[in-house]
């Protein structure tokens, strides 16, 4: 199994309590240390034996692939989105479609680390606070392990596929009247209280199940490292994910270039956008967070100083979209490739637009979009900006009216 520690990200003292989600001297994030002179001696060949997907990378990995509670995640596609290129002005486009996961996001890639690892200390119970995806994977996952699942889920804003999902999966789905920041708080305090075990991306075993999307993006792409990636920006686990998977494949040796890491937030829930335009190392909290894109409507990012650091360190950038720029760059992807995100996801789509017309990315780019989550999680914003089915009579002549034949 890979050798691995629990170190502080902020004061580097190594942790030896697994059950703590922050450090017990100084509060600070937690990290996993991976030993990685083993793969120094390998390549990325050796690797290919596996199948694409999470657990080809398992040198990487802090759990044993012994003990893995896996529903075959990851191994999601990597578009060459000629159509959509050409849409936006630039040369070469790429959509990594997360979307296709086992519960339809990029969260399987974490929680089937997360789970494990759960496993592996005999864990009963586990929870997390969720927009949606994350509980809907956990429910799935936990289901899989034979474990009680526990979701907080803000009231009234989540997405009826999540939402669904959580409820199929069998997990107890608390509905908290409060918005995530809040949720997150009080799932936090049953977990400080040993009550359960916390599978958000503040325990640091989730975000090293997550870094596989650059993994497979860098793999897909035979090691010829993309200029530039844009994601969604939540919580933060995801870009923090990604940030510590590059520095890892750099110190093996594996690629000596750093793709941008380029953070699209939504306008109305933007604490990391908006400290990247003030220049500030820690997010700008947002108290009342809104936007229609529900799984990124977070103000109080718990990765937040990790994602700034993800995107000074690479070079990348930050900004913001609106909910009208998410819709038509869902509408868009939809209309060009064929491939049906959820408005999260759109982010990214509706970020390359925007910083395409600022200047900000050149034509020449090679630019990978990551498309976290599936359209289908949420019918209700497709059904609402679209138009809506045609009353048909059952009659040839009324088909033919219709379709101006
Ligand atoms: N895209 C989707 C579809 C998401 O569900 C999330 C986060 C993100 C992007 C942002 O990722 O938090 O790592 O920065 N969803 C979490 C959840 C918060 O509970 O499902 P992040």
């Amino acid at each position: 199994m890979t050798v691995h520690k629990i170190v502080c990200w902020d004061c580097g003292a190594d942790v030896n309590d697994p059950y703590v989600n922050t450090c017990p001297k100084c509060g600070g994030l937690l990290s996993v240390k991976i030993d990685l002179e083993p793969i120094k001696e390998m390549k990325p060949k050796d690797l290919r034996k596996e199948p694409l997907g999470v657990w080809r990378y398992a040198p990487f990995l802090p759990v044993d692939p012994a003990n893995k509670v896996s529903i075959q995640e990851g191994g999601t596609p990597l578009y060459k989105t000629c159509r959509l290129a050409e849409e936006v002005g630039l040369s070469r486009a790429y959509v990594k479609f997360d979307g296709l996961n086992p519960t339809g996001s990029f969260k399987d890639r974490g929680m089937t680390v997360g789970v494990s690892r759960a496993k592996e200390l005999g864990a009963k119970i586990v929870g997390c606070a969720s927009t949606g995806n994350t509980s809907a994977s956990l429910a799935a996952y936990a289901a899989k392990a034979d474990m009680k699942c526990a979701v907080f889920l803000p009231s009234g804003k989540v997405a009826a596929g999540k939402l669904a999902q959580a409820l199929f999966y069998g997990a107890k789905v608390l509905s908290v009247d409060g918005n995530f920041d809040e949720a997150l708080d009080l799932a936090r305090k049953m977990a400080d209280a040993r009550k359960l075990y916390l599978l958000n991306s503040i325990n640091p075993y989730r975000p090293e199940g997550q870094k596989s999307v650059l993994f497979e993006i860098i793999d897909q792409l035979e090691y010829d490292v993309p200029d530039r990636i844009i994601l969604p920006v939540g919580n933060a686990g995801n870009i923090s994910a990604i940030h510590k998977a590059i520095q890892e494949l750099k110190e093996v040796g594996w690629i000596d270039k750093v793709p941008m890491l380029t953070g699209i937030q939504a306008a109305g829930a933007a604490p990391i956008a908006k400290a990247f335009d003030a220049e500030k190392i820690d997010f700008i909290p947002e108290d009342h967070p809104e936007t229609i894109a529900t799984a990124i409507r977070i103000g109080n990012p718990v990765s937040g100083r990790k994602a700034l650091r993800a995107i000074y360190d690479t070079g990348g950038y930050s900004t913001t979209v609106t909910d009208e720029e998410i819709v038509d760059s869902q509408r868009l992807l939809g209309k060009t490739e064929g491939v049906c995100v959820e408005p999260a996801s759109a982010a990214s789509i509706a970020g390359l637009r925007k910083l395409i017309s600022a200047g900000v990315i050149d034509r020449d780019e090679k630019v990978v979009c990551i498309c976290t989550g599936n359209g289908l999680k949420d019918p209700d914003t497709i059904i609402k900006s679209s138009p809506s089915p045609i009353p048909c009579k059952n009659s040839v002549e009324e088909v033919e009216r219709i379709l101006s034949l």
